[in-house]
């Protein structure tokens, strides 16, 4: 990526370097922090005449699961004031069509190609985790630690943390990729959890995947979604999410990938300055397509206009009360927001 020259905003004539968006997530190296979320944005690909897929750090595919899941009873999606509630169920091929029929044109696309994985059981993540090891153009897994685990009474595998530690232990050994751990908000101790996944292996953390959530039509008794309760998402999650964020950004040294509710360049530096690496897009993507490119484009003007030349300098530069880290560039934002 080369840095490119801008006008000044002051239009005195002399040009300024157009900030570097760069970032190293583990031993990836992203062009940008904005990757799309899981589930929310296909496999990255239908949305490419909104969004080239080269505009974005990288792609998340669906969550892939071993076997075809035919996914839940509708009504599987519903709205809600401020968000989304949904019940897809994980309804995917199977890992033997994703190979197939969507890798190639996710390898395609000149980003970043991360795939998310689902299992119901510890050793099925591992057998997927050996399947897109021998992949070349997977760089990266996540997996989806909210599956329900159906040895374990189908809670999901993220709300205990010997449990989804086994899980990533299972997938470490099972693949030399980077592998994420995606994070449910529906814990007590998340910070606890991610710990866990750490000391298991994990190159990093996706916080969070959606809350739990409901609504019901007083009038018909119906509720919005056939399972009724359902994974809650879009900006009313933001602060949840952010907290969480935080909270595992905090506890561990491997980088974390916020995500939830973000619909503006403002909303992923919020994540950025409280600790994430880069972020993730979901439900406001259904409103608007071609959002996460925009993000990009105006990550670079907030940068530009605050005076910020390297987005990782933002990186866990919140005053939350620990120690100053040193190189932290507040005075000059604060500066530039007055
Ligand atoms: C319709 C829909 C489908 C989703 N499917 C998946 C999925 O397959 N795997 C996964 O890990 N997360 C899935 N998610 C969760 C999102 O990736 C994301 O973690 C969550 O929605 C919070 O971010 P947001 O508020 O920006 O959407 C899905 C979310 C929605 C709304």
């Amino acid at each position: 990526m080369s840095a490119g020259r801008v006008a000044s905003p002051g239009g005195d004539g002399y040009a300024q370097a157009m900030p570097d968006l760069g970032i190293e997530l583990g031993p990836l190296a992203l062009r940008n922090p904005v990757l799309s979320a899981s589930g929310t944005y296909g496999h990255g690909l239908e949305m490419r005449q909104f969004t080239p897929p080269e505009r974005l750090g990288g792609l998340v595919s669906k969550t892939v699961t071993p076997r075809p899941r035919p996914g839940n009873p509708a009504p599987r999606i519903c709205e809600t004031e401020a968000g989304l509630i949904n019940s897809i169920g994980l309804e995917n091929k199977g890992i033997d069509a994703y190979v197939r029929d969507v890798l190639p044109a996710m390898a395609a696309a000149d980003t970043v190609v991360v795939t998310n994985i689902g299992g119901e059981t510890p050793e099925e993540f591992a057998l997927l985790a050996e399947r897109l090891d021998a992949e070349a153009a997977v760089d990266a897994l996540e997996v989806n630690l909210s599956c329900p685990n159906v040895d374990g009474g189908r809670l999901p595998f993220a709300t205990d943390p010997a449990v989804a530690a086994h899980v990533i232990t299972l997938v470490r050994r099972a693949t030399k990729k980077p592998i994420f751990a995606k994070l449910s908000p529906n814990v007590g101790n998340i910070a606890a959890i991610a710990r866990a996944v750490e000391g298991a292996g994990a190159d990093g953390i996706t916080a969070v995947n959606t809350l739990l959530g409901m609504s019901v039509d007083w009038r018909t008794g119906r509720p919005g979604v056939a399972t009724v309760q359902g994974g809650y998402s879009g900006p009313a999650i933001k602060p949840v999410a952010l907290r969480c964020a935080w909270e595992c950004a905090r506890s561990v040294s491997i980088p974390v990938v916020g995500c939830g509710g973000i619909a503006s360049a403002d909303d992923a530096l919020e994540f950025l300055v409280a600790g994430c690496t880069a972020v993730q897009i979901g439900t406001a993507c259904f409103a608007d397509p071609a959002l996460p490119g925009r993000i990009v484009q105006e990550l670079e003007a907030r940068l530009a206009a605050a005076g910020v030349e390297r987005v990782r300098d933002l990186i866990g530069t919140i005053r939350d009360g620990r120690p100053e880290s040193g190189a932290r560039p507040r005075g000059h934002l604060e500066r530039a927001a007055h």
